[in-house]
């Protein structure tokens, strides 16, 4: 059952180029996937790509330019301001900075308190029992209620964030890179949290990486942007083992591993990201294609799907 749906959302912005000249930057250009209940979509994408534009958009911190999504049954075109309201409880975020997203004037007993005051009903000392419950769900201690954030480490103010994210018990979490600001070692055990609270709760992840590494045990299917599109939508085996889009391979095989079945051919694109001001014609990615031809310079591809289900926007990738 899918909880989730985005149906071709795209996000512009306009930004000031000089003195007189505005120009309009596509920082997400269309972008179409279903989340599975229970499920964890890994969206993954070099930096500026769109993943945080698309992140905002999934929270209803932002208005898709255009487009629509579908969540939990509900479409946002039909939702009043009020619907939207509570929507907001049901997909909570998690973001990249665990030092940046938490008060720092605020002992962890209130940040955690704090959405149940706003959005629920209950007695102090009902909450007080909600928060103790949920600091040791997530690797903490009853008594972590009175200490601030900077007294823990990176990977605990992660866990805190996460923590106050499930507050609400909320259908959909959007994480924007919660692992990348950690070290190596710290990133598996909140990824192990991450995938044990929803083995627990059934709660959704949008889970946003930079790389493939990260997602490779926490994801079930993988989408891959590139300058604002999808370009790959796929489960996460076939995506790892054999990928179809030229950039998704590309990705792939810049990628360490630990499962040396996900060891790719080495494939390397030459070139840079094309800048959003001065967007490319046809495919965004046709200047370090290396199967580009003459119509992928002029038109843009759709997410098609392909034999085996999975959706690339790729004209020429072999469908096989
Ligand atoms: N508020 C904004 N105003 C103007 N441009 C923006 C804004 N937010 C994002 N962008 C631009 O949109 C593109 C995508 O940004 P972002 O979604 O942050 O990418 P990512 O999270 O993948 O690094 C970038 O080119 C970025 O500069
Ligand atoms: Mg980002």
């Amino acid at each position: 059952m899918s909880i989730l749906q985005a149906d071709n959302l795209k996000r512009f912005y306009t930004v000031k180029t000089g003195l007189n000249q505005k120009t309009t930057v596509k920082a997400l250009n269309g972008a179409s996937f279903s989340l599975e209940a229970g499920k964890t979509l890994a969206v993954v994408g070099e930096s500026g790509c769109g993943k945080s534009t698309l992140a905002r958009l999934l929270t209803f911190i932002e208005e898709p330019t255009e487009g629509n999504m579908v969540v939990g049954g509900q479409s946002l075109a039909d939702m009043s301001d009020s619907t939207i309201k509570e929507m907001r409880q049901q997909v909570q975020m998690v973001f990249q900075d665990p030092y940046g997203s938490l008060n720092p004037r605020k002992t962890v007993g209130s940040i955690l308190e704090e959405p149940l005051i706003i959005n629920r009903q209950m007695s102090a000392s009902e909450r007080r029992k909600k928060v103790a419950a949920m600091l040791e769900k997530v690797g903490l201690r009853a008594e972590h209620v009175r200490r601030y954030p900077h007294m823990f480490s990176g990977g605990q103010r992660q866990r805190i964030a996460i923590a106050r994210a499930m507050m609400l018990e909320p259908k959909i979490i959007v994480a924007d890179e919660p692992v990348s600001a950690l070290d190596v070692s710290i990133q598996a055990q909140v990824l192990n949290l991450m995938m044990d609270l929803q083995a627990e709760t059934g709660v959704s992840y949008v889970f946003i990486s930079h790389g493939l590494s990260v997602v490779e045990h926490i994801a079930d299917n993988v989408m891959v942007m590139y300058f604002g599109h999808p370009v790959e939508v796929a489960p996460k085996a076939q995506l790892f083992t054999d990928p179809k889009h030229p950039y998704t391979q590309a990705l792939l095989s810049a990628t360490p591993f630990v499962d040396p079945t996900y060891r790719a051919k080495q494939i390397k694109i030459s070139g840079e990201l094309p800048s959003p001001l001065n967007p490319p014609s046809g495919c965004a990615f046709h200047k370090r294609c290396p199967l580009a031809t003459a119509s992928c310079r002029e038109q843009s591809p759709e997410l098609r799907a392909l034999k085996d289900g999975r959706q690339i926007a790729c004209f020429e990738a072999a469908d096989f």
